[in-house]
């Protein structure tokens, strides 16, 4: 473990200065109150007790007195001063622990390893509240760092499909296995398409997550949204024979919206359930009031989620069935732009399904303007 090494003299000789100075200051006042104040007062008792003494005597007291001030001075001083160094020494030692302790674990994360933490020192709200924050820095940092790794693991796996397909029928090509015709040409450009959805998908999820996609919010009827959205997944919906229904209910009230962000959620989820319903099902895009916003659902008849899928699905390149799904196209990052998108919008989106068979819903929840 690396770190500068500790320096608890430095603390103590600190804490035992300031204290010094103190004594210092006190011992100083007492003497100049004592010398101000204490022969006058004593003289005037003597002479209250004993009537005028003589000058000799006087002499005799007045050093008495001095005397018994001196040594009581000396005694209470050097006290002060020990004390002041056991108890300088006392906080030294219990806070250089900790703080010691906090080095290490900072300089433990520095190099990279974020599974550092600090055990609470016990030492008072102020010290706990320290090592407390650290804790969930260093928790932040982790978890960051998982996501870092796992996004470019799966990026980089993404990546490779398209490219291996690529790579074999260049390599078909220039070994005249394979002859130059419109099939090749078009497997290579569904392929150089996908690649640049991946690149796209991914800037677009990246830059909505760090809330610096721009949003042109306008006021709109969501039964426009939900319409439009409608009526641009017909034709492949028809092609399909699939059954689209959309309803918006009456009775909405309007939303401060991009609306072609929240076209493209919804488009999103139309491709979905087409995709996981076969020809003769149905799904329905509905808009309904909720509380003070608008609820927008998206419900298939189709293949259903299972239980152990559903937290997961919204999370980037995560697919329930991942070899069909990649064999139908899908990168498993549409549910994560959708989801970063509404939240732009202040809204939520959550996935529901009674399981293999009996259909999904999605649900979104938009606030009124
Ligand atoms: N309506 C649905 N019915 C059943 N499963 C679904 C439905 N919608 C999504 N899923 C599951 O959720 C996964 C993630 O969906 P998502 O839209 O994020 O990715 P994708 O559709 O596979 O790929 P992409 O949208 O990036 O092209 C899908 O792979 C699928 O397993
Ligand atoms: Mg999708």
């Amino acid at each position: 473990m690396t770190g500068s090494p500790p320096h608890p003299r430095g603390l103590a000789a600190r804490l035992l200065t300031a204290q010094l100075l103190v004594i210092a200051v006190g011992a100083v006042t007492l003497v100049l109150a004592a010398l101000a104040a204490g022969p006058p007062l004593f003289r005037a008792h003597v002479t209250m007790a004993l009537g005028s003494v003589s000058p000799a005597l006087q002499r005799h007291l007045d050093d008495a007195f001095a005397t018994a001030a001196g040594i009581a001075l000396v005694i209470s001083t050097a006290a002060a001063v020990a004390a002041a160094a056991a108890v300088s020494l006392l906080i030294t030692r219990r806070l250089s622990r900790p703080l010691r302790d906090l080095g290490d674990a900072a300089a433990t994360v520095a190099t990279g390893d974020y599974t550092a933490r600090m055990a609470p020192a016990g030492l008072g709200p102020e010290l706990d509240a320290v090592a407390g924050a650290f804790n969930t820095m260093a928790a932040a940092l982790q978890a960051t760092e998982t996501t870092r790794r796992r996004l470019l693991a799966d990026a980089a796996h993404e990546l490779r499909t398209p490219l291996a397909t690529i790579d074999a029928y260049l390599e078909g090509l220039a070994d005249g296995i394979r002859a130059p015709g419109q099939e090749t040409w078009d497997i290579l450009a569904a392929q150089t398409a996908r690649l640049r959805r991946l690149a796209d998908d991914i800037a677009l999820v990246s830059r909505a997550e760090e809330g610096q996609l721009p949003l042109h919010k306008v006021t709109v009827a969501p039964a426009g949204l939900v319409t439009a959205a409608a009526e641009a997944a017909r034709p492949g919906y028809d092609a399909r024979g699939v059954r689209l229904a959309a309803q918006a209910g009456a009775g909405l009230p309007d939303i401060s919206a991009d609306p072609d962000r929240i076209g493209q959620v919804l488009t999103g989820l139309l491709a979905n359930a087409l995709r996981h319903t076969p020809p003769g099902g149905c799904v329905t895009l509905a808009a309904q009031p909720a509380g003070p916003g608008v609820r927008i659902t998206v419900t298939d008849t189709g293949d259903g989620i299972a239980a152990e899928h559903l937290p997961h699905l919204f999370e980037r390149f995560y697919r329930a069935d991942a070899a069909r799904a990649a064999a139908r196209g899908g990168s498993g990052i549409g549910l994560t732009i959708a989801r970063a998108l509404v939240a732009a919008h202040g809204g939520t989106i959550t996935a529901a399904s009674a399981g293999p068979g009996t259909g999904a819903r999605f649900t979104i929840v938009l606030p009124a303007s």
